[in-house]
């Protein structure tokens, strides 16, 4: 096997700066804003085995609302940039530039062993400058597939040491590769499939084994003429540690999801919800679509869900070749391999004389014309709304692009120009319930408060309906829940509607009986409607949910006062003053009571307790940034 030299590592390095630097002009787009500017595990403060715990969106693995994402390396490496550069995008995406170079030089290692000196080099060329890998370069969450790359390629690597001179099996290699499995599966999760690769590798090139070879040996030795080789033992021994390995990957996995798998909409893989065939159909028509990228990546496009790939229903469907076609495309689709095959093409070709020149200036145009596309592909990801606009160009049909456009502008206070983007989203996909919700907001803030309360109608009309007496079994995704507590927010700005409000509550409180937001929008309103005992029922539940919340025993302690509890009142302004020593509404009520109970009240704090509604602390649902 020839080695690397150092003339192609720098050749490669270059290649991938030219390619991307200006992508550290590039700030914090789509599932960065979460992963990075949201992400509480990144800050010095949060203790580093959180990371061990949480998804790689900084929920706790063991909450619902976690995606089940586990990336924690990927999250360390998130948070060395924090401590380089705090919030700064540029470290991030310099880090993730570099990194792709490292894969570059590691997949052109990994082709050198299975092609000849200027093919590998040049599949190299075209790995680092395919426009495919702008996703997970400059977006700065692409990290993940970069680091899980890179240990994936080392853990292939390390395996094919595992032969030694004389046939036997050396063990280190062995080790090193499951250990670097586990490290590419704790930076993304399908860093486990490279156990797979290793098995084919081991069968079918380090043991040269043929498949005729496989059944013959495997008849004779069920006929029971032969015992096995000691060929095929040893290779059976090799993938009995491979696969036992993976094995414990696996469960340790599932033991970290604790048995639950996230909850999705059926938006987001709306062929994984179809039925028969329509899904397999529909399955087998991503694989061409995948490749078709490959070979023709001109139309890039940052999210793939909702209604991008239209469902498959029947063969004759338009692309009924297409999906037979992908059955056959299987087998070409892992990108490395695809690429290897292109260029071999190439080799062939390219010692041919006269086709020699005429092949080599191909390969330049379309080296030059792969790299000019990334480039240009760079400024894309510049902001979300360069980003999600450069997709609408792209597919028109996924009602979650048109919802992001919708937020960027809405960051922006545009709303009037959100609202047209938001109202789009609910025409391409009618049944959107977070399109409509966005609908809903935007009126609000366009003070057009009739229009609002009917976009929430028609969200509150697509939720799962309740049957009466029969126990609301449909997981429901959690965002969606607050249809009932933005509609109830808004309908109860009309003194005489606050019943109908406490009815939305109380209708969102019975659909998610933990459902800590609905609890604290209805005590504040029960204050509001002078039930003060009802309030303070609410808080407490609230607080069984979540005890570490400064903001409830604050409310608490505004209901006690209303009861005039002022001593229970004081120990709950202790308790939020315990959680969040600069809670400044606890600090100046708790310092007015004291004053009062003290022996000489002052006229000026008697007044301050008139306005009760204005001493609650203010609380803003997170709705989450993607989508909805
Ligand atoms: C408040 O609600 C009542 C009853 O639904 C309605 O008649 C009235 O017009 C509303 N007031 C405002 C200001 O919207």
């Amino acid at each position: 096997m020839a080695v690397v030299s150092w003339k192609e590592i720098c050749l490669l390095t270059g290649l991938v700066v030219g390619c991307y630097w200006n992508s550290l002009f590039c700030g914090f787009v789509f599932d960065d804003v979460s992963a990075i500017l949201d992400n509480k595990d990144l800050r010095p403060t949060t203790p580093l085995q959180n990371l061990f715990l949480n998804d790689f969106w900084g929920t706790p693995m063991s909450e619902e609302r976690s995606h089940k994402s586990y990336r924690p390396l990927t999250v360390l490496t998130f948070r060395l940039n924090y401590l380089f550069s705090k919030l700064s995008s540029s470290s991030y995406h310099l880090l993730n530039v570099v990194l792709h170079a490292v894969v570059c030089v590691l997949f052109l290692h990994f082709c050198r062993l299975l092609l000849d000196r200027s093919t590998s080099f040049v599949a190299a060329l075209l790995f680092a400058v395919h426009p495919i890998h702008t996703e997970a370069v400059t977006g700065v969450v692409g990290r993940a597939e970069l680091l899980s790359s890179i240990f994936l390629l080392a853990a292939f690597l390390a395996y094919t040491k595992s032969k030694g001179t004389d046939h036997s099996i050396v063990w280190t290699p062995i080790i090193s590769t499951v250990f670097l499995v586990a490290v590419a599966t704790l930076c993304k999760e399908q860093g486990i499939t490279v156990i797979g690769i290793c098995c084919i590798y081991e069968v079918f090139v380090a043991q040269g084994f043929t498949l005729p070879m496989l059944t013959h040996t495997l008849l004779q030795v069920l006929r029971g003429k032969d015992g096995f080789p000691y060929a095929v033992l040893q290779t059976l021994l090799k993938l009995i540690v491979l696969i036992i390995s993976t094995l414990l990957l696996v469960i340790v996995r599932v033991q970290v999801i604790q048995s639950q798998l996230p909850v999705f909409t059926r938006f987001d893989n709306p062929a994984a919800i179809s039925s028969t065939p329509t899904r397999q159909l529909t399955f087998n028509y991503l694989l061409p679509v995948n490749a078709w990228l490959l070979l023709n990546p001109s139309e890039l496009c940052c999210d793939w869900t909702m209604g991008t790939i239209p469902l498959v229903e029947t063969l004759l469907d338009p692309q009924p070749q297409i999906s037979i076609f992908g059955l056959f495309i299987c087998l070409i689709q892992i990108f490395s391999l695809f690429l290897l095959s292109f260029s071999h093409g190439f080799k062939l070709l390219s010692q041919r004389g006269g086709l020699k020149k005429m092949s080599w200036l191909l390969m330049g145009i379309l080296l030059t014309t792969h790299a000019v596309k990334t480039f240009n592909r760079n400024w894309d990801w510049e902001s979300e709304y360069t980003l999600f606009t450069s997709a609408l160009k792209v597919n028109r049909n996924n009602a979650k692009l048109w919802n992001n456009v919708g937020h960027a502008l809405e960051n922006q206070n545009s709303y009037e120009r959100a609202l047209r983007y938001f109202l789009q989203a609910t025409r391409v996909q009618p049944d959107d319930i977070g399109a409509h919700m966005n609908v809903g907001r935007t009126y609000k803030n366009l003070n057009r408060s009739r229009e609002a309360e009917e976009a929430y109608i028609i969200a509150k009309s697509l939720m799962p309906q309740i049957i009466p007496g029969k126990k609301y079994a449909t997981r429901v995704a959690p965002n969606h829940l607050n249809v009932y507590i933005n509609l109830a927010n808004l309908i109860r700005a009309n003194d005489s509607r606050l019943e109908e409000a406490d009815q939305l509550y109380r209708q969102a409180i019975s659909m998610r009986p933990d459902f800590k937001q609905a609890y604290i929008s209805r005590g504040e309103l029960l204050l509001k409607m002078n039930k003060p005992s009802e309030a303070k029922d609410a808080y407490l539940r609230a607080l069984e949910l979540d005890h570490s919340n400064a903001d409830l025993w604050y409310n608490l302690a505004i209901v006690n006062i209303e009861m005039k509890d002022p001593s229970e009142a004081l120990k709950n302004f202790n308790r939020a003053l315990d959680l969040n020593p600069q809670h400044k509404l606890a600090l100046f009520n708790s310092a007015l009571l004291m004053q009062e109970s003290a022996p000489f009240p002052s006229n000026e704090s008697k007044r301050t307790k008139s306005s009760l509604s204005d001493k609650l602390a203010l609380y803003i649902t997170k709705k989450s940034r993607r989508s909805y």
